[in-house]
């Protein structure tokens, strides 16, 4: 029977590759013993046990990617993160089953992510399916605006790698835009994947939110890109 949302609350709780925050306005991250964590700068050394690169999923909902990514690659760590707590438990329970070791999950608000990830920690990051916020003057909540850009660039290494995945074509300009009009390094963009062979084998894993773009005719869209270095 499928557990309610309290039940996978409470088994997140539980969960040894997870970590929670649960309140922006106390920046701290309890693990399964409801201990209280600092991993910041510690990724490598307290979390994963080794010094392979880290990528993020950001907005990683049910974490596909987070899991998918971690079997297929399995030389780097994934972490996924997200701030609800049921729909990561589905990546995180799924890791736990299926014993994928380089997979991990931190929920928390992305606003607050240098809080608990340090500079350079991590080589990667997968932002898949966020929310386009069209509303006007919310285009400062999109998680591609110069706004959390600036956030990942204190936790990228200086040639790490953005990768946004999205079926929304305003998201998809708007992303385009920020990336030339604040001089970083597009690496590749299409707004329309699967009409040709894929640039990026990984862009054939899908998501929950992507299986529903698909079902509905919607074209998908990916940028790669790289943050420019602070004197160019
Ligand atoms: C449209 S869903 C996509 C989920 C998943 N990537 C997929 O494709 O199925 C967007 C996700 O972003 C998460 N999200 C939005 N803003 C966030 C923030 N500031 N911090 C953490 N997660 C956020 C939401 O909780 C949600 O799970």
């Amino acid at each position: 029977m499928r557990k309610s949302k309290l039940e996978r609350f409470a088994e997140l709780d539980t969960f040894p590759n997870v970590l929670q925050n649960f309140n922006v306005l106390k920046p701290v991250v309890v693990n399964n013993q409801k201990e209280e964590v600092d991993p910041k700068g510690r990724w490598h050394s307290l979390i994963f046990g080794n010094e392979k690169p880290i990528v993020l999923e950001l907005a990683c909902g049910k974490g596909e990617y987070t899991c998918n990514m971690a079997l297929a690659e399995p030389g780097k760590n994934y972490v996924g993160v997200d701030i609800k707590g049921n729909r990561m438990h589905r990546g995180a329970k799924r890791a736990l089953l299926e014993n994928i070791q380089n997979a991990f999950f931190l929920r928390t608000d992305i606003n607050i992510i240098e809080t608990f990830i340090g500079p350079g920690e991590i080589s990667e990051i997968w932002i898949t399916f966020p929310d386009p916020h069209l509303k006007t003057g919310k285009h400062l909540k999109r998680l591609t605006s110069p706004r959390f850009l600036a956030k990942y660039r204190n936790i990228l290494q200086p040639d790490g790698i953005i990768h946004l995945k999205t079926d929304d074509p305003t998201l998809y300009e708007y992303t385009l835009e920020v990336i030339a009009s604040e001089g970083h390094r597009l690496l590749y963009a299409d707004h329309d994947i699967y009409a040709k062979p894929l640039p990026e084998p990984l862009l054939e894993i899908k998501t929950y939110y992507e299986g529903m773009h698909l079902a509905e005719g919607r074209k998908i869209k990916y940028v790669k890109f790289q943050l420019s270095l602070l004197n160019e």
